[in-house]
């Protein structure tokens, strides 16, 4: 099983992170969103390691953050988005700070025809993949754009605890006592409501098991070279103690895949069509 089960609708997405651009990117540039910028970003950028002179994609790049990361070390990026109100304000930063990276608004599942077989040494896509309508399309067109051997390092929230029923168990002085999960096997579009940014925003995204994220990576013709559950430092817990959370359950994960040659489906990983 290769096509996802649940859909999202392209123009929706669209849409929602038109509307989103804007506080988003504010929260980003205010330093509101320390998860980027204090824990996983960091943790993306070590684990994508030494860019220098590569030919980068940037996937689902919003305002141009991760770009912004890999083109300060040496990487010629071109990044994409769905949305042509994040691309507008990724374009207004790469003014103010010209980095040479190109910026275009494309649909994720439109790269095989925007960019030639073998464009780019490696691809990165920071928290972009489970926002998106539909992910196994998007991860064929990325591993068909990759020179074979050429990487695609990704991040996802952590399908295990961010599962359409989530909430924090409190007690007392409403202290985190554990976090309560279900409906783990769900494979639905769930939504997020952004609070406490410069304005409230509502964005879709799918939850599928993670069995589904690996069945697609396959299909799509990688090979997963590495698996990880980034936990913030302790330095970062100290500056920002919120962070804390994550260093208890698992907050995200970061796919290391390598582009085949050719894509191949391996059957024993088609996750349950139930
Ligand atoms: C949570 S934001 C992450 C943005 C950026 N990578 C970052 O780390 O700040 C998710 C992004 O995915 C983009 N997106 C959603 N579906 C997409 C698609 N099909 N193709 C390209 N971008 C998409 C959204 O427009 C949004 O900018």
């Amino acid at each position: 099983m290769t096509d996802p089960p649940v859909k999202l609708d392209a123009d929706a997405v669209r849409a929602a992170w038109d509307r989103a651009a804007d506080a988003y990117t504010h929260g980003q540039t205010t330093g509101r969103d320390y998860y980027r910028y204090d824990f996983l970003g960091p943790a993306q950028a070590a684990l994508c390691g030494d860019v220098s002179g590569l030919r980068v994609l940037d996937v689902g790049c919003g305002s141009g953050y991760l770009a912004r990361e890999m083109a300060r070390r040496g990487a010629h990026v071109t990044a994409i988005d769905i949305s042509p109100r994040m691309i507008a304000l990724a374009r207004e930063m790469e003014a103010a700070e010209p980095l040479g990276i190109g910026f275009q608004a494309i649909d994720a599942a439109e790269i095989g025809g925007a960019f030639a077989a073998g464009s780019f040494d490696m691809a990165a896509a920071c928290l972009a993949l489970q926002d998106m309508a539909d992910p196994a399309t998007a991860l064929r067109g990325v591993r068909s754009v990759l020179r074979p051997g050429g990487r695609f390092v990704a991040s996802i929230t952590h399908p295990g605890t961010d599962t359409p029923f989530r909430q924090w168990e409190r007690g007392e002085q409403r202290r985190k006592r554990w976090l309560c999960i279900d409906r783990y096997f769900d494979r639905v579009a769930v939504e997020y409501t952004w609070t406490r940014w410069a304005y409230e925003f509502t964005t879709p995204a799918l939850h599928v098991p993670l069995e589904d994220w690996f069945a697609w990576i396959l299909a799509a013709g990688f090979r997963v070279r590495g698996f990880h559950e980034p936990r913030p430092t302790a330095q970062a817990i100290a500056a920002q103690p919120k962070l804390a959370d994550a260093a208890r359950v698992p907050y995200y994960v970061l796919f290391d895949m390598i582009a085949t040659a050719d894509a191949t489906t391996d059957a024993t990983f088609a996750p349950a069509t139930s």
